[in-house]
């Protein structure tokens, strides 16, 4: 079958990284985190020590830096940082630096570039409304903001960090606030966008309506 794009955006903890990368197995895709390449540049803002709330402080390193995905591992100026871009750090400060205009064009024109040639499935914010407003299929996917702190929560655990809920739900209330309100590619529904909310869905049952949808959209 010919090449596609399937666009899964929405806030965060919606389950959105979890689900592409069960369809993109079921249905043999390419799977494309672009909330990991925003994350990985936040991760040299830290480790380097920009001051990232001066923007040009900001765009005079992004030559510098070179974001990798090779075999599902995120690879940062040749190191892999997989693991580093998922500490609560990067995640306090991914918001603000994923809203400069700069850093926005340079990996939105990676994600294209990845794309190009493959089936493909690309969860983030904006994929539906700017990376590729022709996607084939543009599901937005919605819950809670208490599920998705309870999610992350649960997320953190299995990874050895502890935090608690009120302070993960707090970041989750901001972060939304802070992708849903910038000037450069909010978080918003596309209007061709199908709504999925999981708040009341397992992984499973999630998985299901999305491919589902691929069926009747795309087929295969
Ligand atoms: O999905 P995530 O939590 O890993 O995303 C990290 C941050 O990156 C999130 O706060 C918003 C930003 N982001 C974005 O602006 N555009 C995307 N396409 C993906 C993520």
């Amino acid at each position: 079958m010919k090449n596609y794009i399937i666009a899964l955006d929405g806030p965060a903890g919606s389950g959105k990284s979890t689900i592409a990368k069960i369809i993109a197995k079921d249905f043999n895709l390419t799977y494309l985190d672009t909330g990991a390449m925003y994350r990985m540049v936040a991760l040299y803002m830290l480790e380097n020590n920009i001051a990232f709330e001066n923007i040009k402080n900001v765009e005079n390193v992004l030559d510098n830096i070179k974001v990798d995905i090779i075999n599902d591992k995120f690879i940062l100026n040749d190191e892999d940082v997989s693991l580093k871009i998922r500490t609560p750090e990067v995640t306090k400060i991914v918001s603000p630096i994923s809203a400069i205009k700069a850093v926005r064009t340079k990996l939105v024109d990676l994600q294209r570039e990845i794309s190009k040639g493959k089936k493909v499935i690309l969860d983030g914010r904006d994929i539906g409304t700017v990376v590729f407003p022709n996607a084939d299929l543009k599901v937005f996917l919605v819950a809670s903001p208490e599920e998705r702190a309870k999610r992350r929560v649960n997320d953190y655990a299995s990874k050895g960090i502890q935090e608690d809920f009120q302070t993960v739900l707090k970041d989750i209330l901001e972060r939304d606030h802070i992708d849903s309100t910038r000037k450069e590619s909010p978080l918003k529904k596309a209007d061709d966008a199908i709504e999925v909310d999981t708040s009341f869905l397992n992984i499973e049952e999630s998985v299901k309506a999305i491919s589902d949808l691929i069926k009747d959209k795309i087929g295969g």
